[in-house]
């Protein structure tokens, strides 16, 4: 048996994960696995009952499950909190609380959205299927010191950027056995020429590489990244970089696969739980109007399947039950391209249901 806390939050991700659960209920006879689900309330939704975006009840029962999988927080009704106050410090609380320091996210076009992407199909080549390992508690983020001083005549505002050799270690740990798992070729995306973190992180990850033999090791600069992701993104296997630059280009990234509702991630660290996560956020332009797209959420699931269960042949045939209510035409409001039937959040989850 294998408890799963379920965190939907705000805007569409409740309608997201009722999806998501759909899923896994439907693998569970199949695979023979037993889920448990523990509910919590996080965000916006927490804040208004309990007057915070993340109790210690809630991360008490996280700590109690084998994996989390976290819908989205955020909307405008919060938006004029006090920081200390706002739906996404959950997340950020989350993340700390349970030392979830690697960000995995996964960037796949399905070949049946290839003309929703922006990049044509002649630059993707045969395949687009590129992991990006993120840092995500160190660095710009969180160095300190950080603020904002105000005088007389000027105000300074200031952010540290920072790592240490054990936060590079890890991570890039990570990466490396991420890229063992799959074509064996790794990025690590850097600005060394003109960072020293950057410098110190390269260093590391140059020495490292003695230990992956079979991994093909290279370097790039995260301004040619940017620039090579839209070039020719069928070059990279596993990208590794710190968490500013993770972000950006994660995003970036995600445009390539024909909508921000179709990418998952996985947050991992030394100990059970991960956190499984969609990218995007609580969308509250939809919200209630069941035009959100619930495959990031249900290729969560199919990562928490794999990462925190074991469960490869379940994960795989959510993919493949993904891949094929897209080849059979059906598509969400966000990717009208090459539809043949535009259907709601909850007739894609139960399509997907029916094609596993
Ligand atoms: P967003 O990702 O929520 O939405 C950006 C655009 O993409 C919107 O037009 C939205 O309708 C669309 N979109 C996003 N997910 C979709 C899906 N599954 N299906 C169809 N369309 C989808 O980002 P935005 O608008 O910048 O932020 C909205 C709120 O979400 C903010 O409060 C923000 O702080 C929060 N947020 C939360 C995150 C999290 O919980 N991890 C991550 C990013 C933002
Ligand atoms: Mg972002």
């Amino acid at each position: 048996m294998q408890t799963i806390a379920l965190l939907p939050g705000d805007g569409i991700g409740p309608e997201i994960i009722d999806e998501a659960v759909k899923v896994l209920k439907a693998v569970e006879a199949k695979y023979d696995l037993k889920f448990q689900f523990k509910k919590s309330l996080v965000g916006g939704a927490s804040a208004d009952i309990y007057g915070t975006p993340l109790t210690e009840d809630t991360v008490a029962l996280c700590k109690d499950c084998d994996a989390i999988l976290f819908g989205a927080v955020g909307g405008p009704k919060w938006d004029k909190l006090p920081k200390e106050f706002r739906p996404e410090q959950a997340i950020l609380g989350l993340r700390k609380s349970l030392g979830l320091y690697a960000n995995l996210r996964s960037v796949i076009l399905f070949n049946a959205l290839s003309d929703a992407s922006p990049i044509k199909k002649e630059i993707i080549g045969e395949e687009l299927d590129i992991m990006i390992v993120r840092e995500l508690t160190g660095g710009l983020y969180f160095g300190k010191p950080k603020g904002i001083e105000r005088t007389h005549d000027k105000t300074r505002a200031f952010d540290t950027m920072e790592y240490t050799d054990e936060e590079i270690k890890r991570v890039a740990r990570i990466a490396f056995e991420t890229a063992q798992r799959r074509q064996k070729r790794l990025t690590s995306v850097d600005k060394a020429n003109v960072l020293e973190t950057s410098r110190l992180w390269r260093t590391i990850v140059t020495d490292m590489a003695a230990d992956y033999p079979d991994v093909k090791l290279c370097h790039m600069y995260v301004d040619n990244c940017s620039m090579q992701l839209v070039l020719n993104p069928g070059q990279f296997d596993v990208i590794l970089t710190e968490n500013t630059f993770g972000d950006i280009l994660s995003d970036e990234a995600s445009v390539l696969t024909g909508s921000i509702g179709m990418l998952p991630s996985a947050s991992i660290g030394d100990g059970k739980p991960y956190l499984y996560e969609p990218i995007h956020g609580s969308a509250p332009d939809i919200a209630g109007s069941g035009k959100a797209n619930p495959i990031a959420c249900i290729l969560s699931v199919a990562m928490m399947l794999e990462y925190s269960f074991g469960a490869k042949d379940a994960a795989s045939a959510i993919k493949n039950a993904v891949e094929r209510a897209l080849n059979e035409g059906y598509r969400t409001f966000d990717i009208q391209v090459g539809a043949k039937k535009v259907v709601s959040t909850s007739e894609m989850g139960d399509i997907i249901v029916e094609n596993l």
